[in-house]
């Protein structure tokens, strides 16, 4: 099979594409991506020259480039990841998410249709999207796949659009579509503006840990390699129009994840006392619009896929701090110019 992963040089697309070319050597893998300041060659330097691995330099705003990348490469299935990706940045620059988010899917799904006609149904597209499209609950209570959408960020909103025009794409043009709204995820490649590599790195750095507002908002947590195996699974066993939700059970309050990463941390530092990472933890302004709690009910994936997170919290966040110890050049190289200029914007 022809498979193009969209994303492919981002935090979770990098991931997948290490996982499928590990789990299915006989499948051409296209990572389609436009490398925004988010995507990043070197997350795949070890698979580059593999005969079954392809990177194709486009942009999913430009319908004409996708259309190149599907003719180019015979496409036969797409999954698809590409998207501006950060609550944050989407408060700063609404537009570039409305672009790549929803105008990119829509000109992924017309490119599809078109160069796969009357075999549209013999051709799936696994779309990847976010527990965030649910909004926020209260204090009890998880997201099913039958929750009303009600997103809040406009980076929520536009993946809950992009979600609703494959939806559409099934039911008007009998395209073959499943969709996957996942939790929190964590692990190697992640862009340090999210949380956690953000906690990373600025720990090694001693730099202050931004917690927003009273740090009570909770999140529920998977590791990315236990993120993509259930990718796999759904994409070869779901059944086509349906939905699932992917989530490791797992919830944290912010303050207890900060602290527990930083109890992690010091151990790693070999830090005690006064140059414990906890003190570096600084309580600041709150994003605006921030989601109290997101908890996922993985029911329906467990038990009509089979899938349940390989990982416990514990042994994820040990593989994730060693790497981002042990690939301090990595962060490096992604954390000056740009980043410095964001990170100057977001916190002062
Ligand atoms: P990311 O920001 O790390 O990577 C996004 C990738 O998409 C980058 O490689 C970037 O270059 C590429 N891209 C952006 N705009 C593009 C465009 N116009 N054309 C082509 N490529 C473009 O994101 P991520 O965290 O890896 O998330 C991947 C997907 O998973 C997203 O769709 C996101 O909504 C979804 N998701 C993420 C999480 C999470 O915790 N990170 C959780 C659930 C779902
Ligand atoms: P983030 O990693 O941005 O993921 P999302 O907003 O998609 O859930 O943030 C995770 C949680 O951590 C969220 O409640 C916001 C909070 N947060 C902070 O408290 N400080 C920070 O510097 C960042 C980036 C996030």
């Amino acid at each position: 099979m022809n498979l193009m992963i969209t994303g492919g040089a981002g935090f979770i697309g990098a991931n997948l594409v290490l996982h499928w070319l590990r789990h299915h050597p006989d499948d051409l893998v296209v990572n389609f991506d436009a490398l925004t300041y988010a995507g990043n060659l070197g997350n795949l330097e070890d698979v580059k020259e593999l005969p079954n691995y392809r990177f194709f330099h486009g942009d999913l705003r430009n319908a004409l480039e996708i259309s190149k990348a599907f003719s180019e490469h015979n496409i036969e299935a797409v999954i698809h990841l590409a998207a501006e990706s950060h609550v944050d940045r989407s408060i700063h620059v609404p537009a570039d998410f409305i672009e790549t988010n929803v105008t990119g899917t829509f000109n992924l799904l017309e490119t599809a249709r078109e160069f796969w006609g009357d075999e549209l149904s013999k051709h799936r597209i696994l779309h990847v999207s976010t527990d965030e499209v649910y909004g926020s609950l209260g204090s009890s209570g998880k997201f099913l796949e039958s929750t009303p959408y009600a997103p809040n960020s406009p980076y929520s909103s536009s993946k809950a659009a992009s979600d609703h025009l494959v939806r559409a794409w099934h039911h008007t043009y009998g395209m073959n579509v499943v969709t996957t709204n996942c939790s929190n995820n964590y692990g190697p490649y992640q862009f340090p503006e999210k949380l956690l590599p953000l906690l990373i790195n600025n720990c090694t750095q001693n730099l202050p840990i931004p917690v927003y507002g009273d740090g009570e908002n909770i999140r529920d947590w998977l590791f990315v390699e236990d993120h993509c195996e259930a990718l796999d699974c759904v994409f070869h066993e779901g059944d086509t129009g349906e939905t699932y939700n992917i989530g490791g059970c797992n919830e944290w309050s912010n303050i207890d994840i900060v602290r527990y990463l930083c109890r992690e941390l010091d151990k790693e530092l070999n830090r005690s006392g006064a140059d414990s990472c906890e003190n570096l933890i600084t309580f600041v302004k709150d994003r605006p619009g921030h989601d109290r709690r997101y908890a996922i009910d993985a029911g329906k994936i467990k038990n009509t896929l089979n899938w349940t997170p390989r990982h416990t919290f514990e042994e994820g966040l040990t593989k994730t701090i060693r790497w981002y110890i042990d690939h301090q050049d990595w962060v490096s190289n992604i954390t000056t110019g740009t980043y410095r200029d964001y990170y100057k914007h977001q916190y002062g």
